[in-house]
């Protein structure tokens, strides 16, 4: 890490420092236009932080980090396909995968574009062919259940993105199969006909433990009930491993590949994205890679002072880094994303839960805080308390459409959406604004509470206030806008990866419970201890193998 970062943190913790005791509202009150200065838009997609506790200065300081990190140069090495992902040695593209230019891009003397076109392709024959029934099941029926198995970025993407474009779903019913518990599988297959169901074995690797058993346990369900012949109709592949999915037994024009320069946590946009392709079309998919790649072109060439992407990474570096919180919460108001917190997750915590720096060495700062959430309103009712009264703060990303697919269908219903809009920014506001101890007691008394018992409840009913969220607001969710959400924050994931100047793009961190797994199979089925398990482990494999 550079002197002059260590130097801008520095000058950072030093203005926190000075304004710990400031208030949020006060800054709102001293500043008519706070709103404008500390919000950024992409044509209808909003980004508002002014209600988190940065002033003008923080703000220069913040844009200076990013300078000093070379966050500009980085984004360049990224987008022109130089292999930053050092530790794997490999180039970070996925910004290539929704780019429909045609100009070639040579990455390891291959032009991607022309690649990535061709699967494009393959893939909308194929949809196309499904979802009009032209392709049909081994006995002749239609395909009307698509099961992708896959795990990870195999999985959580296509089934985030089919849930949030439920509106525009009009090919077969979509299901998604990941844990290696095979509940999962089964409780997903029991009621559904053989002869009309096409399962897609999703993974990057084609060796995922949990993937490669579903998929095997699916081909038996398949082949008792329409014989081994049937195979070909009923599977598809997406995977980088060719090799393996041809030795899977299937065949070679329902293979959809894609390439060692796409992660998995960033694998929605390639051949990963098919059943989401096969529920919404080729058109709409379109729409979604077009979205992606309009926040592309924004992060790439936007001043870095408008820059939506940059100006949520240091959002996000103020809060992990300078004021200390660990954890942000995503909290969309919008229940098509229910699945993007759980997506979000793996996106930013695989990405940036790192402890070294790109050379191996200890990093200087905190890194990737953890991300959680659900959707709001539901979450007002669960956990909303803690964030509001807690004792450690807990930055919120708010979501929130200005119009919901259910409102075109009934008034009753387009009400709810203006509840929905309320709820989302009652909160933020009461999060910033918070309660003092006085206006509590005064509104207890105003209630009709003695004196007695006014000054023994108002303590509870007092909120801190000046507590941080993000609000980011779009027109609606329709496949572009999806596009532009999960671009803006793959980017943010980035720009905060540089800060800290980590690997975001590896996940050694998974490796060790993966290669444990594999060597403590045979003791489970076994019902022996292997050699080397803490006494730990062996009781508790004695305890769950003993009957
Ligand atoms: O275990 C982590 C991981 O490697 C993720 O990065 C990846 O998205 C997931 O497993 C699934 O991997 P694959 O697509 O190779 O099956």
């Amino acid at each position: 890490m550079s002197a002059k970062i260590d130097d801008v943190f520095m000058a950072l913790a030093a203005d926190h420092a000075a304004r710990k005791d400031q208030r949020v509202a006060d800054l709102f009150a001293k500043d008519p236009d706070r709103f404008t200065a500390f919000s950024a838009r992409l044509d209808d997609l909003l980004l508002d932080f002014s209600k988190c506790s940065l002033t003008a200065d923080t703000l220069a300081l913040l844009l200076d980090l990013a300078r000093a990190a070379g966050v500009e140069e980085r984004r360049e090495a990224m987008f022109a396909g130089v292999h930053i992902n050092v530790t794997e040695d490999r180039a970070v593209l996925h910004t290539a995968l929704r780019d429909p230019g045609t100009s070639p891009l040579n990455v390891d003397g291959q032009d991607v574009r022309a690649d990535v076109a061709q699967v494009l392709a393959e893939m909308a024959r194929f949809a196309e062919g499904i979802r009009s029934g032209t392709l049909k099941g081994w006995t002749g029926k239609p395909i009307a259940d698509v099961v992708n198995i896959g795990i990870g970025g195999s999985d959580l993407g296509p089934a985030m993105a089919t849930l949030a474009l439920a509106p525009y779903h009009d090919g077969p019913r979509a299901h998604y199969v990941s844990n290696v518990d095979g509940a999962h599988l089964y409780d997903t297959i029991r009621d559904l006909d053989p002869a009309s169901t096409l399962f897609i074995v999703a993974s990057k690797t084609f060796t995922t433990q949990e993937t490669m058993s579903n998929a095997a346990s699916a081909r038996a369900w398949l082949v008792e009930a329409l014989g081994e012949q049937a195979v070909g109709n009923h599977f598809a592949a997406v995977s980088t491993a060719l090799d393996k999915v041809a030795a899977f037994g299937i065949a070679p024009d329902r293979v959809f590949g894609f390439w060692d320069w796409v992660g998995g946590r960033y694998s929605v946009w390639s051949a990963i994205g098919l059943p989401v392709m096969l529920a919404v079309g080729p058109a709409n998919f379109r729409r979604f890679l077009d979205g992606g790649h309009a926040v592309d072109v924004h992060f790439r060439h936007a001043p870095l002072e408008q820059n939506l992407p940059v100006l949520l990474g240091l959002v996000g570096i103020w809060h992990r880094d300078v004021c200390g919180y660990a954890t942000r919460a995503v909290i969309p108001y919008d229940q098509h994303l229910s699945r993007l917190p759980a997506y979000f997750q793996q996106l930013d915590m695989e990405s940036n839960g790192k402890r070294v720096t790109l050379e191996g060495k200890p990093v200087a700062y905190d890194t990737g805080p953890v991300m959680w959430g659900e959707p709001g309103t539901n979450g007002q009712h669960a956990f909303f308390q803690l964030i509001h009264q807690g004792t450690s703060p807990i930055p919120v990303e708010f979501l929130i459409a200005a119009h919901g697919h259910a409102e075109e269908k009934d008034p009753l219903l387009k009400r709810q959406h203006a509840m929905l809009i309320a709820n989302c920014l009652a909160q933020s506001e009461a999060l910033m604004r918070g309660r003092t101890e006085e206006v509590a007691k005064a509104q207890l008394l105003a209630a009709g509470r003695d004196e007695e018992a006014a000054d023994r409840i108002a303590p509870h009913r007092v909120f801190p206030g000046s507590r941080p969220s993000v609000t980011i607001a779009y027109d609606k969710l329709d496949p572009y806008a999806l596009g532009r959400i999960i671009a803006l924050y793959e980017h943010r994931v980035f720009v905060e990866g540089t800060i800290w100047g980590i690997n975001s793009f590896d996940q050694w961190g998974v490796e060790l419970g993966k290669e444990l797994a594999n060597t403590l199979l045979p003791a489970v089925e076994s019902g022996k201890p292997s050699d080397g398990l803490s006494a730990s482990s062996a009781g508790l494999l004695q305890h769950l193998t003993a009957g």
